[in-house]
């Protein structure tokens, strides 16, 4: 059913011919109660015009008002313009109309028609509030949609974030292999080089017992010697000593490397992603760098010019996520060989991090739609084309910007600037 129906009263409306007297009267009556106005209709039934109780006022509140006008027809006094909409218009439709229509102070009700002809009247008012209703409602509406777009965009962010990072897992570990490798090995030749000493100790011990042990004969003495010179053959204590040591500085050295790594790690799939911290952006270099360097090792030499930068606020693991994102780019634009260079600097203003390759380049056309979310030149498997968008973001999340150049052929190069006034002091 039509929504306008329900508005429509089973009001009789006046027939142009009525007298004023009569519409006067019908005014007065229990029925017309509610009506400010009522439709004037011809032999039809058609609308033609429409006559309010404040017109009736005007011409009763005249001197000899009911003497001079009471017998005349309604039709010379009405207003020919009618506010009148179709039973079939949607409620928007007919708000629309209405609204614009409508005539200050509120003196008219509206008239309903079915196919042109009269139905009823409807109240302003109550349309008015309807159609207040349906907005707020269709604003509420409208909200969770919001809501459920940010947290699926939410969920997008996180799945490039962990693309990116299944990524780097394959090569993470195998970083980690490496020290791993040469600890065990280590441990391995450390333990030979106990035995060893084990063995020469034994003969030390046996030694000084044949030595303070009366009965012990000069024969028994000389074999616990000879014993001992066998256990010392080709060991040479001083020797001995420093191999350890270096033994032991290498193992120290991977295992700082693999912890290294196994932080790095960490920090980058943080997930207090909001918390917002006192951060340096060249620990956050050196961070996505480590994440990174198996992408990087065989193809890309990383050179870089780091000057001391001041922290900014900010969150730290979404940053690295921004710096893993350019330099995988980087290493995915340089087929054979090339260079990616980091530069971070400052000035009074800002806080400022470049990541420039030698890599294909962006072509003109492309250049444009590079932070649009999906847009990708890469295979499936290789890009999702959310990296970009996704650190536009988190860099506009920190009021900062980023701006790209690039030449065909030649590289690329970005540069993003944080504003220095991210200062946890200064912001405190
Ligand atoms: N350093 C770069 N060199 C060349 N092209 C780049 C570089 N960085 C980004 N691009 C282009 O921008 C596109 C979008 O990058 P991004 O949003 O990170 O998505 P993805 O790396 O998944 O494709 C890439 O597919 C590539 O065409
Ligand atoms: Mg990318």
């Amino acid at each position: 059913m039509s929504i306008l129906r329900t508005f429509a009263t089973d009001i009789l409306a006046f027939d142009e011919q009525d007298t004023i007297n009569t519409v006067a009267d019908a005014f007065l009556s229990q029925a017309y109660q509610q009506c400010l106005s009522v439709a004037v209709v011809n032999a039809k039934q058609q609308p033609v015009g429409m006559i309010s109780r404040h017109q009736l006022n005007d011409i009763f509140l005249k001197k000899f008002g009911r003497e001079l006008f009471g017998n005349r027809p309604v039709k010379d006094f009405m207003r020919q313009d009618v506010l009148s909409v179709e039973v079939t218009d949607s409620l928007a439709e007919a708000a629309a109309y209405i609204s614009k229509k409508m005539r200050f102070p509120l003196s008219e009700d509206f008239v309903i028609t079915e196919q042109g002809r009269y139905l009823g009247m409807g109240a302003v008012l109550h349309l008015l509030s309807a159609m207040e209703k349906q907005i707020s409602q269709s604003a509420a509406e409208l909200n969770i949609a919001y809501r459920q777009l940010s947290s699926s965009q939410a969920q997008l962010v996180q799945s490039e974030k962990m693309a990116a990072l299944g990524q780097m897992v394959a090569g993470v570990a195998h970083e980690i292999n490496t020290p791993l490798g040469y600890v065990n090995n280590n441990i391995e030749m450390a333990r030979e080089f106990f035995a060893q000493f084990h063995y020469v100790l034994q003969a030390h011990e046996h030694l000084a017992h044949t030595l303070i042990d009366p009965n012990s004969r000069d024969v028994d003495i000389a074999e616990s010697l000879a014993n001992l010179d066998d256990a010392k053959a080709g060991f040479d204590s001083q020797q001995w000593f420093a191999d350890l040591e270096g033994l032991f500085a290498d193992t120290f050295y991977g295992v700082e490397q693999i912890s290294e790594l196994v932080t790095g790690l960490k920090n980058f799939s943080r997930l207090d992603q909001a918390i917002l911290d006192n951060v340096s952006l060249n620990e956050c270099i050196e961070n996505a760098l480590l994440i990174a360097r198996n992408t990087l090792k065989y193809k890309v030499t990383v050179l870089k010019r780091l000057e001391d930068v001041p922290p900014i606020r900010c969150a730290a693991s979404q940053i690295n996520q921004v710096l893993l994102n350019l330099f995988t780019n980087a290493a995915q634009a340089i087929k054979e060989q090339g260079y990616l260079l980091i530069k971070s600097w400052s000035d009074k203003d800002f806080v400022y991090v470049s990541v420039q390759d030698t890599g294909c380049g962006i072509a003109a056309e492309h250049l444009a739609k590079i932070f649009d979310p999906f847009f990708t030149t890469k295979p499936v498997g290789q890009g999702t084309g959310l990296g970009l968008s996704i650190s536009y973001k988190i860099i506009q999340q920190h009021q900062g910007s980023i701006r790209v150049a690039s030449e065909l052929g030649k590289g690329t190069r970005f540069v993003i600037a944080f504003p220095r006034t991210l200062n946890l002091s200064a912001a405190a």
